[in-house]
């Protein structure tokens, strides 16, 4: 089967809108794509918006907006009349630096404090539309990564973040769930996928064989996100290829 065919009604976000962060590029714009060509109306945020792009005929907006920036963050939900679907998707990995102070705190605020910092500010929209939040943590929530400790730290704390918000945020009616990429083919993972031992190891123990293509993160947000996943909340879906389930 494709990775690319999607199953979903054509019309499933049909009047909704969506804000994702880190949609400028990678996992984020994917998800973007798919909302947007579901129906919705996607506010894609992130760095290097110039560079962004996305076929025509979307209705997607995309602006620069840094997620540590907590005025700008603040002004972009304040903006919203409406919102149905929040995807904080923004993420940096800093690789063995991360050790070094500056650097565990600087990824850690981006892929932790911000996240949660947006889903606060997106709460009371939330609430009105009984819309969902779906977060993304990363199979480095399940092992360690020594190499990379401020972003394993950062993706464990989004999975507790996602099951305990889940949890207070039931009373307002919205979902809070995540999805847990494995080795997705975006811009993060060029290095890794360059160095060709890496590349075969990555590829030999993934049971599917090949990397991930963003869009399939996109479509497990939009099921994520839907009416579909009504009773589903609090949940961590992995879209690795199988790679969670290799023991050796
Ligand atoms: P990417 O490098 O293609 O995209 C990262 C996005 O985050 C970009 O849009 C960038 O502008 C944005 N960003 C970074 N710092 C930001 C900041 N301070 N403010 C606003 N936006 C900022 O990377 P990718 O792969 O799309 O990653 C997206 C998310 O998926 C991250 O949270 C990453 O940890 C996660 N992930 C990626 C996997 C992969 O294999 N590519 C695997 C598991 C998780």
């Amino acid at each position: 089967m494709s990775p690319r065919r999607g199953a979903f009604r054509p019309d499933l976000y049909a009047g909704a809108v969506a804000v994702v962060t880190g949609g400028t590029s990678g996992i984020g714009a994917a998800v973007a794509v798919v909302l947007a060509e579901l129906g919705a109306v996607v506010h894609a945020v992130g760095l290097g918006a110039e560079h962004a792009t996305f076929p025509p005929g979307l209705r997607i907006t995309v602006s620069e907006l840094d997620v540590t920036d907590d005025a700008a963050m603040t002004a972009l939900f304040a903006g919203l009349e409406r919102l149905d679907v929040f995807v904080p998707a923004a993420g940096i990995s800093l690789g063995e630096r991360e050790l070094e102070w500056d650097s565990f705190q600087r990824v850690v605020q981006i892929q932790l404090l911000a996240v949660y910092r947006g889903i606060q500010l997106a709460r009371p929209l939330l609430a009105r539309s009984h819309g969902s939040v779906v977060t993304v943590a990363s199979m480095y929530a399940t092992f360690g990564g020594g190499e990379i400790a401020a972003y394993s730290s950062a993706k464990g704390g989004i999975v507790q973040l996602t099951k305990s918000l889940a949890e207070v945020y039931a009373a307002d009616g919205i979902r809070v769930n995540c999805v847990a990429p494995g080795w997705i083919d975006t811009p993060l993972l060029e290095a890794l996928k360059n160095d060709a031992r890496i590349h075969e190891r990555l590829l030999s123990r993934t049971p599917l064989g090949r990397y991930g293509d963003p869009r399939e993160v996109g479509e497990a947000v939009a099921f994520l996100a839907s009416d579909s996943a009504a009773f589903v909340t609090g949940a961590v879906l992995p879209v690795d290829g199988g790679y969670l389930v290799v023991g050796i």
